[in-house]
C-alpha cells in the first residue's frame, strides 16, 4: 500500500471539541454485545429512545443493518467477523468526532475482537455493555428462527451452536435480560452512562 501519497488533513477541520460544544454533549461509543437472539437491539432502541428525550443526538450501529449494507461483502469466518468489528470501530470514529453517542449492537463473539475495537476507539470514549443471556433463553426466543436453522445444520458458524463466544470478565457494564422490561435494563445503563454524556 502507497501511504507515503495520503495526505489527511483531519488537523486544519473543525475539531470533535466544536462539535461536541455545538451539540452540548459528550461524544461517546456505547458497544451492546452478546449472542444473537440476547434482546442487544430491543434494548438499545429503547436505550435511543430514553437518551433522545433527554436531548441527546444518538445513532444506532447494528449487526444486521451494517451486513446488509457497508459490509454485505463479509461472511460469519473468524476473519470476516474481525473484519466486520475493525470497519464499524472505523465507522465509530466517524461519529465521535462528530459529537455523536452510538449505540452499537453486534455479537462481537472474542476477546480479541472486543480488544481490538477498543484499541480503535480508545478507551476513554468506549463503553462495553455485555447484554448476559443464556444461550437457552435465545434460543427458547429464537425470533429469527436461526438457532432452529443453524441447530438443522442449515447454517455454518453460528456463534453459540458451532462458532464460539468468549463471556467477558469486566465489562463496564452487565446486563440480565431474563424477567427485565427494556426499560429496566435501560434505567440500568443510564446510572453508568449518563454522567458521562452530560457537557
Ligand atoms: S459479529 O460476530 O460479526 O459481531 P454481527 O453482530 O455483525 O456478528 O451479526 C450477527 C447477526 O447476523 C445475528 O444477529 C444474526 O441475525 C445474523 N447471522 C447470520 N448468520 C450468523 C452466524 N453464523 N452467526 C451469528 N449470527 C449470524
Amino acid at each position: 500500500m502507497s501511504e507515503s501519497n495520503i495526505f489527511p488533513v483531519f488537523e486544519r477541520m473543525l475539531q470533535r471539541s466544536h462539535k461536541e460544544k455545538l451539540l452540548r454533549q459528550n461524544s461517546k461509543v456505547l458497544w451492546v454485545y452478546g449472542l444473537s437472539g440476547s434482546g442487544k437491539t430491543t434494548m438499545a432502541i429503547a436505550l435511543e429512545k430514553s437518551l433522545h428525550d433527554r436531548g441527546f443526538l444518538t445513532q444506532i450501529l447494528d449487526g444486521d443493518n451494517v451486513r446488509a449494507g457497508i459490509n454485505s461483502n463479509l461472511t460469519f469466518t473468524k476473519e470476516d467477523r474481525a473484519e466486520n468489528l475493525r470497519r464499524i470501530a472505523e465507522v465509530n470514529k466517524l461519529f465521535y468526532n462528530c459529537g455523536l453517542i452510538t449505540i452499537n449492537c453486534f455479537i462481537s463473539p472474542l476477546k480479541e475482537n472486543r480488544d481490538t475495537v477498543r484499541e480503535i476507539i480508545g478507551k476513554n470514549d468506549f463503553i462495553e455493555i455485555f447484554v448476559d443471556t443464556p444461550i437457552e433463553e435465545c434460543e427458547r426466543r429464537d425470533v429469527k428462527g436461526l438457532y432452529k436453522k443453524a441447530r438443522a445444520g442449515e447454517i455454518k458458524n453460528f456463534t453459540g451452536v458451532d462458532a464460539p463466544f468468549e463471556v467477558p470478565e469486566n465489562p463496564d457494564i452487565r446486563v440480565e435480560t431474563t424477567d427485565k422490561s427494556p426499560e429496566m435494563l435501560v434505567a440500568e445503563i443510564l446510572n453508568v452512562v449518563l454522567p458521562q454524556l452530560y457537557y
